[in-house]
């Protein structure tokens, strides 16, 4: 066992309402061995009252340091790192003109292990440890990630791209062998044996990928919902209602279903451990159609400003009951920062879809980086699974230390906060990477 003395965040069980966020000045949080050879949250609160009950146990003084759970990026994707910051006139040219061509460069597999190595260095120095990722279409993209991600031991799901259309030729799901006409079906048989590859293994999962609707055939998104419903402890991600033409082109190649997102019902693609990007032009029978099916909305707020796609209507997801959280959404997204990605969701709350919007307060855009992500993913601890995104006794010990006195503006403005959601705006606003000064992840110590 060990334990770490600093001031302490976290937030209190679902079950006493989202985002209650707890706070301890001169806190103790004490971990020892959970299952799999992990490290679990043993205890945590004051500093006296948790030392008296552990005698014995070595601890790690963080003065001035706050310790708060990992973050959880419910959307990401690994192939597009060096896609961040190229700007278009929206998704499609984006697509087309810089996501595609790079992402075609995965086909060889020592780019992959270079380009997942750096990747998940960059999300634990930016405080994420836990992620949905998207990978490429080529096999060997998602063993490089999974074959990294284990190595540093992080919580960590991806999936095969599903493409067999609309989309440039080499990025398509390729044939069993050359000169068949089997990609959609290979593409299937491979996604299975990924499953049985990865998922369950270590701290990984698996999550079923068709990229969008507009790239698959109907027949691979029946396969692949298929395969949701025979897997059911598998996660399923996908994009939805971003952008308007992209709406449009989704409408045209599925014009028997209700809207968009139908198609994706339509298939048997939408679940608990759902997890759709975006989600921004819905009606209130897609958001009554997420809230009834379990599945959630991952947020993707400087993706959706750099790409001007729109706003995520948090007035209307509340109304409907739906589950969402927040991602940054590489490389679409502009930064791996949690804190910039949360600072995007409070202007995306601003604007709004409908006037006046909404001032989300600092301490639920945090839950929605943390524990309501995780909880969107199904990692609450709920029905005997693992639990991540908070520091409640039984949750994986996956946290961030955080230098409140990082730069000297955030000395200064978190100097003068007198309430804690004074000091959680202040990090959020002006925090970035250097605001975090470690990362720890559970691991057998
Ligand atoms: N829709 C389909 N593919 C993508 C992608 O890579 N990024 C974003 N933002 N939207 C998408
Ligand atoms: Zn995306």
């Amino acid at each position: 066992m060990k334990a770490y003395r600093a001031s302490l965040l976290w937030f209190a069980p679902a079950s006493e309402g989202p985002a209650r966020a707890l706070f301890e000045q001169d806190g103790l949080l004490v971990v020892g061995p959970g299952p799999k050879g992990l490290q679990v949250v043993q205890a945590l609160g004051p500093y006296r009252e948790v030392a008296a009950a552990y005698p014995g146990v070595a601890v790690e003084h963080f003065p001035g340091r706050i310790i708060a759970p990992g973050f959880v990026d419910l959307h990401v994707h690994y192939p597009q790192t060096n896609v961040i910051g190229s700007p278009a006139d929206g998704l499609l040219p984006w697509l087309e003109n810089y996501t595609f061509p790079e992402e075609k460069r995965f086909a060889a597999p020592d780019y992959c292990a270079q380009a997942a190595t750096f990747f998940i260095a960059e999300l634990l120095r930016n405080g994420v440890t836990t992620a949905l990722t998207f990978a490429t279409s080529h096999l060997q993209s998602v063993d490089a990630l999974f074959a990294q991600a284990q190595a540093r031991r992080m919580r960590l799901i991806t999936g095969l791209c599903l493409m067999d259309r609309n989309a440039p030729a080499d990025l398509l799901n390729q044939p069993s062998a050359p000169g068949r006409a089997d990609a959609t079906e290979h593409s299937l048989v491979e996604t299975e044996a990924l499953i049985q590859r990865w998922h369950g293994r270590d701290r990984l999962g698996y999550a079923i990928t068709p990229r969008f609707a507009p790239t698959s055939t109907p027949a691979q998104l029946r396969g692949a919902g298929e395969l949701a419903a025979q897997y059911p402890d598998v996660w399923i991600q996908s994009h939805v209602a971003e952008n308007q033409h992209e709406i449009a082109w989704a409408r045209a190649l599925f014009p028997q279903s209700r809207s968009y997102l139908a198609t994706y019902d339509d298939c048997g693609l939408m679940r608990q451990r759902a997890i759709y990007a975006h989600c921004i032009h819905f009606d209130d029978d897609d958001r009554a159609l997420m809230r009834a099916t379990g599945a959630a909305a991952a947020v993707c707020p400087t993706s959706n400003l750099f790409l001007g796609s729109g706003f995520f209507d948090y007035v209307g997801a509340d109304r409907a009951g739906f589950a969402y959280g927040l991602a940054s959404d590489v490389g679409g997204g502009t930064s791996f920062s949690p804190f910039h990605t949360m600072l995007g969701a409070y202007y995306v709350g601003r604007e709004g879809q409908t006037k006046p919007g909404v001032s989300l307060a600092p301490r639920q855009l945090w839950w929605q980086h943390t524990a309501g992500a995780a909880q969107a993913l199904g990692l609450d601890g709920s029905a005997g699974r693992p639990a991540v995104g908070n520091l409640l006794p039984g949750c994986e010990a996956d946290f961030v230390v955080l230098n409140p006195q990082a730069t000297p503006l955030l000395a200064r403005k978190t100097a003068l906060a007198s309430n804690l959601d004074e000091l959680l705006f202040s990090l959020i606003v002006l925090g970035d990477d250097r605001l975090v000064e470690r990362t720890v992840i559970s691991q057998a110590l």
